[in-house]
C-alpha cells in the first residue's frame, strides 16, 4: 500500500474559528458523529490550542473528554494555523467571542464585533476556493449582511455563502444538548446558492439530528431567534426571582408557588428555580444587545421591558448580600465566610458573569474573609478575584473551607454540596452558624435541626436567634 492510499478521503473539510466553550464541543460532536468529515478547530490563542491537544482540556463539560480523545488525530484536529485551515476547508464555522462593547458608541450594551470582523477579513485574505461561512457566534441582527459585505468585496472570483446557525447548547449539559438538540436552526438567503448552502449544512446535522428538528428560516429571523431565546430564558429566571423576594417578605414558599404555576401546561415547570441570579457569558450580553437594537429602532418601551430582566438580576445579587449582612448583625468585617461554588452553574468551570463574582466582591468590600471552594472553577475564580489577595483563600475541600467559618453561602448548585455531611460541618464552624442557600439545594429543615440558622431564597427563614 503506498502512502496516498492510507490518507482517508473526507467528504467535507470543516473548519471552526474559535476554540471556546461553543467551538470545541460543537465541532467535537460533528467529528464524533461524522467520521467522513475532517474537522479542524483553530484559535489565535496558542495556549488554548495546546490545552485542547493535551490530556487536560481547557473546559470542563461532562462527556466532552471522551469524544474529544476518541476523535482527536482521527478526524478532529486543533491548530493555530488559521490560514491553512481556511484554505483547506469548504465549510467554515465562526465561533469567536462577541462580548459586550466596553468603549465608544454602545458601550456596556452593544456587541463588540472586533473579533468577528477580524475573522471575516482573515477569511477573505486567505481563501482561495468557494466556501460556506456559518455564523455560530451569537450576533446582533443583520450581522451576516455585514459579513457578506466584507466577503463580497473580493475580486478574485472566490464565492462565499453566509449562513446563520446559532448555537443553543447550555454549558454543563453541552454534550447532551448537542447530541439531542431541541432544534437546529439554519438561516440563509432565499437565493438558489443560499438554499443550496443551507441544504449542505442541514445534511451535516442530518447525520444524527432528526429531520423535523432541523429548522430553516431567513438569516435575520435566525439571528434574532437566538437573542430572543436567551432573553426568554433569562426572563423566566428574573420573573421567579422577583416573586421569591415577595415570598420572603410574606412567608410564602417560592418552590410551592413555582410548582403550582409550572403545572399549568401553558407555562411549564422548567427554568422556574429561584436563585441568587443568572450568570454565564450569554444571557446578560444577549439581552443588552436586544435592548440596544430596540433603542436603535426607537422602540424605547420595548427596550425598557427587556432591560428590566437584567435589572432584576442585579437586584437579586445585591439583595442576597444584604440578607447576609442583615442576618449577621449588620457587620461582616473580619468574619470568615465560605462560598460554596463559584461557577455560574453546576457542571462547568466557567465563571463568566457568575453571580459569585459580584457577591464575593461585595463581601470583600464589607471586609469579610472569604474562603472559596468549587470542584471545577477555582482556577477561573482566582483570575476573577485578582486584587483580593489577603482577603480570599481558595480551598478545594469544602470541609476545610467551612471549618472556622461564621457562614456558608451556597452559590452554585453542584450536586456535591447536597451530599456533604452538614453535621460535621456545623461542628467545625463558629457559632451562631449561618447558611445562605442561594440555590435552594440543601435540606433546610434538617440543617435547622442541626443548629444552623438557615436563609433560603424565597422561603421562610429558619433561625434559632
Ligand atoms: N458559552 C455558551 O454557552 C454559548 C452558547 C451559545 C452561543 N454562544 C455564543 O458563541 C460565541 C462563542 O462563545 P464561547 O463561549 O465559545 O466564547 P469563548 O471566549 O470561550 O471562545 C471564543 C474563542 O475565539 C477565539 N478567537 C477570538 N478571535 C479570534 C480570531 N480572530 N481568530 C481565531 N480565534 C479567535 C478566542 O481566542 C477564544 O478562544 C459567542 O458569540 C457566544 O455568545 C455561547
Amino acid at each position: 500500500m503506498n502512502k496516498t492510499d492510507m490518507i482517508p478521503h473526507f467528504t467535507h473539510h470543516i473548519l471552526c474559528i474559535g476554540a471556546g466553550y461553543v467551538g470545541g464541543p460543537t465541532m467535537a460532536m460533528i467529528a464524533h458523529k461524522c467520521p467522513q468529515y475532517r474537522v479542524t478547530i483553530v484559535d489565535i490563542n496558542p495556549e488554548r490550542i495546546a490545552q485542547w491537544n493535551s490530556d487536560r482540556l481547557p473546559i470542563y463539560e461532562p462527556g466532552l473528554d471522551e469524544i474529544v480523545k476518541a476523535a482527536r488525530g482521527r478526524n478532529l484536529f486543533f491548530s493555530t494555523d488559521i490560514e491553512k485551515g481556511i484554505q483547506e476547508s469548504d465549510i467554515i464555522f465562526v465561533s469567536v467571542n462577541t462580548p459586550t462593547k466596553t468603549f465608544g458608541v454602545g458601550a456596556g450594551m452593544a456587541a463588540d464585533l472586533q473579533y468577528w470582523e477580524k475573522t471575516a477579513r482573515q477569511i477573505l485574505e486567505s481563501a482561495t476556493s468557494d466556501k460556506i461561512i456559518v455564523e455560530k457566534s451569537t450576533l446582533p441582527v443583520r450581522t451576516a449582511r455585514a459579513m457578506e459585505r466584507i466577503l463580497f468585496s473580493t475580486q478574485n472570483g472566490v464565492r462565499f455563502e453566509v449562513l446563520s446557525n446559532p448555537e443553543f447548547l447550555a454549558e454543563g449539559t453541552a454534550i447532551q444538548d448537542l447530541e439531542q438538540p431541541d432544534r437546529v436552526l439554519i438561516g440563509s438567503r432565499q437565493t438558489e446558492s443560499g438554499l443550496k448552502a443551507r441544504s449542505t449544512l442541514a445534511e451535516v446535522y442530518a447525520n444524527w439530528v432528526p429531520q423535523e428538528r432541523i429548522l430553516t428560516t431567513d438569516i435575520w429571523s435566525s439571528e434574532l431567534s437566538k437573542l430572543v431565546a436567551n432573553a426568554f430564558l433569562a426572563q423566566r429566571i428574573s420573573s421567579i426571582n422577583a416573586i421569591a423576594v415577595l415570598c420572603e417578605k410574606t412567608e410564602a414558599d417560592v418552590s410551592q408557588v413555582a410548582k403550582a404555576v409550572g403545572m399549568d401546561a401553558r407555562i411549564g415547570p422548567k427554568f422556574l428555580n429561584a436563585s441568587v441570579g443568572f450568570g454565564g457569558s450569554c444571557f446578560k450580553k444577549d439581552i443588552l444587545n436586544l435592548v440596544y437594537i430596540c433603542r436603535y429602532y426607537g422602540l424605547n418601551e420595548v427596550a425598557k421591558y427587556w432591560e428590566s430582566v437584567v435589572e432584576i438580576n442585579e437586584y437579586q445579587k445585591e439583595h442576597f448580600v444584604m440578607t447576609m449582612l442583615n442576618a449577621m448583625f449588620n457587620t461582616l468585617a473580619g468574619k470568615r465566610i465560605a462560598l460554596f461554588g463559584f461557577a455560574f452553574k453546576a457542571d462547568t468551570g466557567d465563571t463568566r458573569e457568575s453571580p459569585a463574582i459580584y457577591i464575593a466582591t461585595r463581601l470583600i468590600e464589607e471586609q469579610a474573609d472569604l474562603v472559596i471552594t468549587d470542584p471545577k472553577a477555582l482556577v477561573n475564580a482566582k483570575t476573577d478575584l485578582k486584587g483580593g489577595e489577603g482577603k480570599v483563600q481558595f480551598i478545594e475541600d469544602p470541609y476545610e473551607a467551612a471549618a472556622g467559618s461564621h457562614a456558608i453561602a451556597i452559590l452554585t448548585e453542584w450536586r456535591l454540596f447536597r451530599e456533604l455531611n452538614y453535621e460535621r460541618i456545623y461542628r467545625s464552624m463558629e457559632k451562631p452558624a449561618f447558611i445562605f442557600d442561594g440555590r435552594n439545594v440543601v435540606d433546610h429543615s434538617k440543617l435547622y435541626q442541626l443548629g444552623f440558622n438557615v436563609y433560603p431564597i424565597g422561603k421562610p427563614v429558619l433561625t434559632h436567634l
